[in-house]
C-alpha cells in the first residue's frame, strides 16, 4: 500500500509535468516574433494546460517555417489532426498538413482540401515537407516538421509569405484513411504572414 502510494506519487510527480509541459512549451511565445498558433479550445493559449491540441508555426531559415502539431488526450490512435492554410476563412482550396497516428505509424503528410473534402496525400508531392520528429502514443500525437513557404499542392500554388488563415481540425482514420473531421474546425481570427 505504502509502496503503491509512493509509486503513484512518483508517477504523478514525474509524468504530470511532462504531460503538461509539452503543450505549454509549444504555447510559449505565440503571437510574438512572428510565431503564430492555433489551439483547441481556441482560448486556451493564455492557460495552456487547458489545451488539448495546438499547432504552431515559427519562422525559420529563409524560405522555411517550423511547424508543430500536437494533441493530448485519450484514445488518439487512429486519429488525425490537420493544420490548413487558406486564403479565406472557409474550407476549400487549402494546403493541409495532416499529422496522423495509425496502427503502425505516426507521420505528417501534405494534402489538399477541395471544397469540403480532403483529397488525402495520394499524388501530392511531399518534397515541401520535411518531418523532423513524430511521436504517436495512445495519449499523444505530435509531428514536428519544416515546411517550405512556397509550395505547390495538386498544382495549386501557395505562398505563406502572403496572408493565410489557419484552419485546425481533427478526426478519425477509417481503414487507414482520413475520414471527415468530427470536431468543429477552428479558424484563426485573422490571417497570418510569414515574411
Ligand atoms: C499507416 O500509415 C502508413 C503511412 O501512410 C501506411 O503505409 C500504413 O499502411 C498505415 N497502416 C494502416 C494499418 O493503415
Amino acid at each position: 500500500m505504502l509502496l503503491n502510494s509512493f509509486l503513484y506519487f512518483a508517477w504523478l510527480t514525474i509524468t504530470l509535468p511532462v504531460v503538461v509541459w509539452g503543450l505549454q512549451e509549444l504555447a510559449a511565445g505565440c503571437g510574438k516574433n512572428g510565431k503564430h498558433c492555433i489551439s483547441r479550445p481556441p482560448d486556451c493559449l493564455s492557460d495552456p494546460k487547458l489545451c488539448t491540441q495546438i499547432a504552431t508555426v515559427t519562422p525559420a531559415a529563409s524560405g522555411v517555417v517550423h511547424v508543430h502539431i500536437k494533441a493530448k488526450g485519450s484514445r488518439l490512435k487512429n486519429r488525425w489532426i490537420g493544420l490548413g492554410f487558406s486564403e479565406d476563412d472557409n474550407m476549400g482550396n487549402d494546403a493541409v498538413i495532416v499529422c496522423f497516428h495509425n496502427e503502425t505509424t505516426t507521420a505528417a503528410e501534405l494534402s489538399y482540401n477541395q471544397d469540403h473534402f480532403n483529397l488525402g496525400s495520394a499524388g501530392v508531392d511531399q518534397k515541401y515537407l520535411h518531418p523532423t520528429k513524430t511521436k504517436g502514443e495512445d495519449d499523444t500525437i505530435h509531428c514536428s516538421l519544416d515546411l517550405y513557404k512556397k509550395l505547390s499542392v495538386k498544382e495549386h500554388e501557395f505562398d505563406l509569405s502572403k496572408p493565410h488563415y489557419f484552419l485546425f481540425s481533427s478526426g478519425p482514420l477509417k481503414t487507414g484513411r482520413i475520414a471527415k473531421h468530427d470536431k468543429l474546425p477552428i479558424v484563426s481570427i485573422e490571417p497570418y504572414v510569414f515574411p
